[in-house]
């Protein structure tokens, strides 16, 4: 990185620079440098789409007409990666309309060519300071909500701060949430989080666990029911819906939720009015609703498991949280909390991890995220008599560790022995038998939709669920 002027914004991020004429790129490469930016360049929209999802620039610079594809695919494309990335596009001269079209799909600003160097280094400048205040805003922002008892979320790897950027931003709005994840990456912690950081933290929060209670009970736990609405209901008992009232509503693992059930939510969502069960009264409720699911609700709509229109209905504000596996470096820091919290929770003196238990740590691909990170380490630090840790302490399988090697090739573990006809059949025998175990589940061991997802007729499914004996 060149130095440059102290007046002006350093970037540690760097500048993506999107523009297809090679001299043109150098000028401006060069003359961002001599501010003291780092530069990575991109030649088309695909380019910059791969420099996007590998790195976290601080601002985008596009040009609007590129070889392949063009500045708005790049501006959408930065956008989805983080909302509040700065992007400024470059239109050839008399391309005013596409510079408004570039605006109203939120690039920050634009710049018309040919490109006034100085122009350039003020907007990015601009941009990038912008960019600053607002995230210095989030942290204070965080900070409050942490005073008023809203849950710490650890982690700074580019990709969570985007999804508690996206929080924030989901916070402000009444907007249902749906958070999506593998198990233990902390869906329950950014619904709480959500609820501390929106305008309704002082009203309730209030969960419910869809898979946890039995199906018949569902309905009145969430709607509440009447005074004689069956038999034992000898009060009338409020349900989730009315506790939430003024606050939020937490539907965890809504991909549990039966059929029937999902369409009264969607009523609730719809007309903010329900009825207790054995009740005429329609009651209006003013809940904000978050759901959370570790399901792939697209493919539970697929085996009609999932109605379409409540999905619509939920994902106005997807959030899909990253897994602990992608999260390079947030794993230490984690860990780290996670010790000083057991140790004073246990009244232990001084406890650090050993070189060696962080770097087991690190290697390790942890299937079960957050929570089996933070079970791991209560567990060691229960174990641990000493004041380190130890990879002793730790007690992680190296099965797992070597499932998360990259190079791992998952050919290896299958028999390609014999004849090329008797190799082909062994694998075709067994993606049979996966494909329909898989579809089974989806479709939560009802034939028919598991049929309908494989697209093959229920006879002819019922037919191999008997030849490959699955149960
Ligand atoms: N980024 C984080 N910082 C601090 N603690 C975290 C973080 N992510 C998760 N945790 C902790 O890990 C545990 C698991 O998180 P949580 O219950 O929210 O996960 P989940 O996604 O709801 O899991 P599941 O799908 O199994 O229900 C909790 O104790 C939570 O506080
Ligand atoms: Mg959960």
């Amino acid at each position: 990185m060149a130095s440059g002027p102290a007046s002006t914004a350093v970037t540690v991020f760097p500048v993506l620079l999107v523009e297809d004429k090679d001299s043109l790129r150098a000028m401006l490469r060069h003359a961002l440098e001599l501010q003291g930016h780092s530069v990575i360049e991109a030649r088309d929209e695909a380019e910059a789409v791969a420099c996007l999802r590998t790195s976290a620039p601080a601002v985008v610079l596009t040009d609007l007409r590129l070889p392949s594809g063009d500045g708005l695919g790049v501006l959408r494309a930065a956008r989805e990666v983080d909302p509040a990335m700065p992007v400024v596009v470059m239109t050839a001269y008399g391309g005013i309309q596409d510079a408004v079209s570039a605006m109203r799909e939120g690039a920050t600003d634009f710049l018309a060519k040919p490109v006034d160097p100085d122009h350039l280094l003020l907007l990015v400048s601009r941009a990038i300071e912008q960019k600053r205040i607002f995230n210095d805003y989030l942290v204070l922002r965080e900070e409050a909500a942490e005073r008023r008892g809203a849950p710490r979320i650890i982690g700074e790897h580019p990709s969570l701060r985007q999804v508690i950027e996206r929080l924030h931003r989901a916070a402000a709005s009444d907007a249902t949430v749906l958070l999506t994840g593998e198990s233990g990456t902390g869906k329950e912690l950014f619904a709480r989080a959500l609820h501390a950081l929106g305008p309704r933290a002082d009203g309730p929060f209030v969960a419910i666990n869809c898979a946890a209670i039995p199906e018949g009970l569902l309905e009145t736990e969430l709607f509440g029911h009447e005074r004689g609405a069956f038999t034992g209901a000898s009060s009338r008992k409020p349900g989730r819906f009315e506790l939430a009232h003024r606050g939020t509503l937490f539907l965890d693992e809504i991909g549990e939720m039966p059929l029937s059930l999902q369409s009264r939510i969607l009523r609730v969502l719809q007309e903010k009015t329900f009825e207790r069960v054995g009740g005429t009264v329609p009651l209006h409720v003013d809940v904000r609703l978050v759901a959370a699911t570790n399901r792939d609700l697209h493919s539970m709509v697929a085996a009609r498991t999932f109605r379409d229109d409540l999905f619509f209905r939920l994902s106005v504000f997807p959030v899909e949280i990253p897994p602990l596996r992608q999260r390079t470096g947030d794993v230490s820091r984690l860990a780290h909390c996670f010790v000083d919290r057991f140790r004073r929770d246990m009244n232990k003196p001084a406890l650090t991890l050993s070189v060696a238990a962080l770097a087991a740590l690190e290697a390790y691909a942890w299937p079960g995220n957050v929570r089996e990170l933070q079970n791991c380490i209560e567990r060691a630090v229960i174990l641990c008599d000493g004041d380190q840790i130890q990879p002793s302490h730790l007690h992680l399988t190296t099965r797992a560790t070597d499932a998360a090697a990259p190079t791992r090739d998952p050919w290896e573990d299958i028999d390609l022995s014999g004849t090329l006809d008797e190799a082909l059949r062994r694998v075709v025998v067994e993606a049979e038998r996966r494909a329909i175990t898989r579809a089974l589940r989806d479709a939560h061991g009802n034939e028919e939709r598991a049929a309908d997802l494989l697209r093959v007729g229920p006879r002819l499914l019922r037919q191999k669920r008997t030849e490959h004996r699955i149960a």
